[in-house]
């Protein structure tokens, strides 16, 4: 059986000086997708931004799972800091899965996934270990960073791994809330992703999924006669938990096969006879081959285990389990449903917004390679949308390793390592971003319950007013951070050692001028720092009293998956040291 020891992989080896002043400095973009169902590593670096390498080589038993271009999400605690991940977890192990989905607060999961069985068995599996959700996707992403390391090592040398700096892009849902990153960005802090090297800090930076879809669709396609400027398309990321989960699909076919089997003598198979049948029978059988043409039917022999053993003497043969292709649209039909929709409010949004269908809707994620889905999502754009929109569906790999290719195409694109030609021109905001400040009361616009009084400026102020920096569907360029000026007054015998502000969010639109229900917390920025408050300009209030007005900026850039912040005082940057950003979990 093939063991991990869960321990830290040293990249701190010491660079010679003459590289370590070198201004061309070679780097080395790794993009990780950690997926609900499987996981995959993609990577280039300095010369060979053109050329991206998906990591394969998994350590396992198993040899026709060695080489597939994702593995598993999945881990097994076996204590003393051992563990089996990915490829190499027994199949009948008790196992963690599904772990991604709980980095987010139970009341952000829809709610179906909320309910799954497999949402109560990730937890229950982490409450029997003791670990947190973060603990354990750390301890994941520990094991798959050092598999990577050790095969990035092999296939570029050691000594450029050595020299190079490390940028890491890690994608996550785009519909997750800002608090997941700062968790998630912790779970690989504790992997030793961010660990130091000699070569340089680590850059860890998130991009959304659909975006590292789009991105590595576009470049698998580049060159192409047939799109010109202006084309539109819908990428869609069919994977296994997410809206488009299918992993429904499996859980709705278990349920029928155990109803066809009898639930006894399901009961008589051993956990790792029901996963292989499982594997073999439906993950590698009927779900891929399965699609509209066939009216057959789908059988399969069960395993002997199944029979009592007065059956197995007088049975000659092993027994079948046979289904219809209505029953097995029946296990497909509900996903496909929610994808289709989902397809089809993207096309009439590009329709609306430019009086065109889509060119193509893109089929990618492990379950977009799907030949069923397919010919659905085929079927529904003729009847409901237009004939005229091609659905395509690449071979092979490649929709599958989309989203961690993407991530390495981007972050080649913006570091302008890359050969792609692919740039993010513009990214619309999902939610409309503010701060809160005070102000002059005016009775005719503010309300009475926000009033107050300022002694230090001897003025009634109207509170929790709104300032909204950046507004839902408003384009949000990479390159410009948005700047935003705040300032705090102080009375001269006041000290100051610390400052916080809040970020605020809201989807209502156009977003209210105050802060009430509607407008949530995003995050806090909590700034460490000591200033002489006799040093900062001075004001007179109508009693002749003086008092001191401090100014910073807070810049704002908007990532690939959110936001970060920066906080800028007499025009230099505070260090990440003394200025934390803390999100609010609801
Ligand atoms: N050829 C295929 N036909 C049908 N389903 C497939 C095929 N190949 C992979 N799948 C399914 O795709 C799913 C995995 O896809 P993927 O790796 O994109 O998901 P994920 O990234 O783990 O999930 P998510 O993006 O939701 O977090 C599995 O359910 C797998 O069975
Ligand atoms: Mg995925």
């Amino acid at each position: 059986m093939v063991l991990t020891k869960i321990a830290e992989l040293d990249l701190n080896e010491s660079v010679p000086d003459q590289v370590a002043k070198s201004s061309i400095r070679s780097i080395i973009i790794i993009g990780k997708d950690f997926g609900t169902t499987f996981s995959g590593v993609a990577y280039t670096w300095s010369t060979k931004g053109d050329k991206v390498q998906v990591i394969t080589s998994w350590d396992t038993d198993n040899y026709s799972s060695s080489n597939e271009e994702k593995t598993p999400s999945a881990l097994s605690f076996l204590g003393e800091g051992q563990v089996n991940w990915g490829y190499s977890v027994p199949k009948d192990a008790d196992q963690l899965k599904w772990f991604k989905l709980l980095l987010l607060d139970e009341e952000d999961l829809p709610e179906d996934v909320k309910a799954s069985s497999r949402i109560l068995e990730a937890r229950a599996y982490l409450r029997s270990h003791n670990r947190t959700p973060i603990e354990a996707i750390a301890v994941y992403l520990r094991c798959l960073w050092n598999h990577c390391i050790q095969r990035i090592t092999e296939s570029v040398s050691k000594t450029l791994v050595n020299y190079s700096k490390f940028h890491v892009v890690m994608t996550l849902p785009a519909i997750w809330p800002d608090y997941a990153r700062s968790r998630m960005r912790e779970a690989a802090n504790i992997a030793g992703i961010l660990g130091p090297r000699a070569a340089g800090e680590t850059e860890l930076t998130f991009l959304s999924e659909p975006e590292a879809a789009a991105i590595a669709t576009f470049a698998d396609m580049e060159g192409r006669q047939d799109i010109k400027a202006g084309d539109t398309f819908v990428v869609v990321d069919c994977g296994g938990g997410g809206l488009c989960g299918a992993v429904f699909v499996d859980e709705a076919f278990v349920n029928m096969l155990k109803d066809k089997m009898q639930p006894k003598k399901w009961d008589m198979l051993s956990a790792e006879t029901r996963q292989r049948l499982i594997h073999d029978e439906w993950e590698h059988g009927i779900k891929q081959r399965f699609d509209t043409k066939s009216n057959k039917t789908w059988s399969f022999n069960l395993p002997w285990e199944c029979l009592a053993p007065e059956e197995r003497l007088t049975v000659t043969s092993l027994p079948k389990v046979t289904f219809t292709s209505k029953e097995i649209q029946g296990a497909f039909n509900p996903v496909i449903y929610k994808i289709n929709r989902l397809i089809h409010r993207q096309a009439l949004a590009v329709m609306k917004k430019h009086n065109v269908y889509p060119k193509y809707v893109i089929l990618v994620g492990g379950f977009g390679r799907c030949k069923y889905l397919f010919e659905r999502v085929k079927t529904m754009k003729n009847h409901l949308l237009s004939e005229d929109i091609e659905v395509l569906q690449a071979r092979g790999a490649d929709p599958w390793t989309a989203i961690c290719r993407g991530a390495v195409f981007h972050a080649s694109a913006s570091t302008g390592i890359g050969g792609s030609s692919i740039k993010i021109g513009a990214r619309i905001s999902r939610a409309s971003y503010g701060t809160s400040y005070f102000t002059d009361w005016d009775p005719l616009k503010h309300q009475e319950g926000d009033k107050f009084w300022s002694d230090i400026e001897q003025r009634w102020c109207a509170k929790r007013q709104m300032d909204w920096f950046l507004l839902e569907g408003e384009d949000i360029s990479t390159k410009k951070p948005i700047k935003k000026q705040f300032f705090r007054i102080f009375s001269p015998d006041e000290k100051c050692t610390a400052l916080r502000e809040t970020i605020y969010l809201t989807t209502i639109s156009p977003p209210p001028d105050r802060v009430e229900s509607t407008v949530k917390l995003l995050c806090s920025i909590n700034w460490d720092m000591v200033v002489d408050i006799l040093s900062l300009p001075t004001r007179t209030n109508s009693l002749g009293n003086v008092y001191h007005v401090m100014s910073f900026e807070i810049e704002m850039t908007c990532s690939g998956s959110s936001i970060d912040f920066a906080v800028i005082y007499n025009g230099k940057r505070q260090g990440s040291k003394n200025v934390a950003v803390e999100y609010s979990t609801r």
